[in-house]
C-alpha cells in the first residue's frame, strides 16, 4: 500500500513538473525576467501543494487533469512566496530549494520582479482552466483571498511585525493560520472546486487542510532547528537569527512534535465519509513524519 503511495505521489509530481517546464517554451524577451522565474519554479520543490489539489479533485469525484491548471498556479504562487520571504528586507536567506536564493543569483529588483511575475501569470493559469465559468471564477476568489492580505500576505506581515518580541500562544496560532495555513487550504479547495465538489465537501476539505497546514509549519519550524542545510536545502537555523517566535521556542521541541500528532490526527479525521481518501490520509501521516 505504501508503495502504491508513493507511485501516485510520484506520478502526480511528474505531471505537475512537466506542466510547469511547460510553460517557459517560449524565448526569454525581458532581460532575465523569465529565467529568474524559472530558476526558482523548476527547482524541485516538494510540490506537496499542487498534489494536494490533484488529489482532492480525486477524491470529490474529478479528473485530476482537470485541476492540473489550477495546481501550477498555486505551486506558482507559492515559489513567489519563497523568493520574497528569502529577500534580504524580509527572512535574509542564502539557501532554498537545494541553490542559492533567487536574489543571490539575479539580485534583489530582478527576484522582486521575478515574484511578482509568478503571482500574477499564476491568475492567467487559472484562467486556462478547461472548466465551466463558475469553477474558474470560485478558483480565481479562493486563491486571490487565500493569497492576500487575508491569507498568506497578511501572516507574512504578521511574521515580520512580530521579529525580536515574544508572541502569545493565540497570536503564533493566527500567523502561522495565515502565512502557511491559508495557501494549503486554497490548493486543496480548489481541488474541490475543479471537481465541481458539494459545500460539504468542501468544508470537509478545508478542515483537512487547515490541520494539515498547522501541522507542516510546526514541523517547518521543529526542522528549523534540528535538520542541516542538506537535508532541508534551505538555510537552518534562520528563525534563531531573526528572533522570530515559532512552535519550539513557544512549547519546546517535545511539546511541537506532540502538537504535529494531534494536528495530523484532526486532519486525518476531517476526511470522514470520504469514500477515496486513503491517499490524503497516507499524506497527512508521511508528512508528520517528514525531514526536509
Ligand atoms: C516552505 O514550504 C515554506 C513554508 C510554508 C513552511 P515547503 O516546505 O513546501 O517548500 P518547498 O515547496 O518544498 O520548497
Ligand atoms: C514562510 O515561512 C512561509 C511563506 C509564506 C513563504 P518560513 O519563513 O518559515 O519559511 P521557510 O522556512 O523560509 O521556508
Ligand atoms: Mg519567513
Ligand atoms: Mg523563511
Ligand atoms: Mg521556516
Amino acid at each position: 500500500m505504501e508503495k502504491d503511495f508513493t507511485l501516485l505521489m510520484t506520478r502526480d509530481r511528474t505531471m505537475v513538473e512537466e506542466a510547469l517546464a511547460g510553460m517557459f517554451r517560449e524565448e526569454p524577451r525581458y532581460a532575465d525576467l523569465q529565467e529568474a522565474m524559472e530558476y526558482s519554479l523548476l527547482a524541485g520543490g516538494k510540490r506537496i501543494r499542487p498534489v494536494l489539489t490533484l488529489e482532492v479533485c480525486r477524491m470529490c469525484g474529478g479528473d485530476p487533469q482537470d485541476a492540473l491548471p489550477f495546481a501550477c498556479a498555486l505551486e506558482m504562487i507559492h515559489t513567489y512566496s519563497l523568493i520574497h520571504d528569502d529577500l534580504p528586507a524580509m527572512d535574509d536567506d542564502q539557501l532554498r530549494r537545494g541553490r542559492p536564493t533567487n536574489h543571490v543569483v539575479y539580485g534583489e529588483a530582478t527576484a522582486i520582479l521575478a515574484g511578482d511575475g509568478l503571482l500574477t501569470s499564476a491568475f492567467e493559469q487559472l484562467a486556462k482552466g478547461n472548466l465551466p465559468a463558475q469553477r474558474i471564477v470560485e478558483a480565481v476568489a479562493c486563491l486571490a483571498r487565500n493569497a492576500g492580505p487575508e491569507g498568506m500576505v497578511g501572516g507574512q506581515a504578521l511574521d515580520m511585525a512580530g521579529e525580536g518580541r515574544s508572541m502569545t500562544r493565540g497570536e503564533l496560532e493566527r500567523l502561522q493560520s495565515l502565512k502557511t495555513g491559508a495557501l494549503i487550504s486554497a490548493a486543496a479547495e480548489l481541488g474541490c472546486i475543479a471537481a465541481g465538489g458539494s459545500a460539504q465537501q468542501r468544508q470537509k476539505v478545508r478542515d483537512y487542510a487547515q490541520a494539515l497546514g498547522r501541522a507542516f509549519q510546526v514541523q517547518d519550524d521543529i526542522l528549523d532547528v534540528t535538520s542541516t542545510d542538506e537535508e532541508l536545502g534551505k538555510s537552518v537555523g534562520s528563525d534563531r537569527v531573526n528572533e522570530k517566535t515559532t512552535f519550539v521556542t513557544a512549547l519546546g521541541l517535545e511539546g511541537s512534535r506532540a502538537l504535529v500528532e494531534e494536528l495530523t490526527q484532526r486532519a486525518v479525521d476531517a476526511l470522514a465519509g470520504f469514500e477515496q481518501a486513503d491517499f490524503l490520509i497516507w499524506l497527512a501521516q508521511s508528512l508528520a513524519k517528514r525531514t526536509h
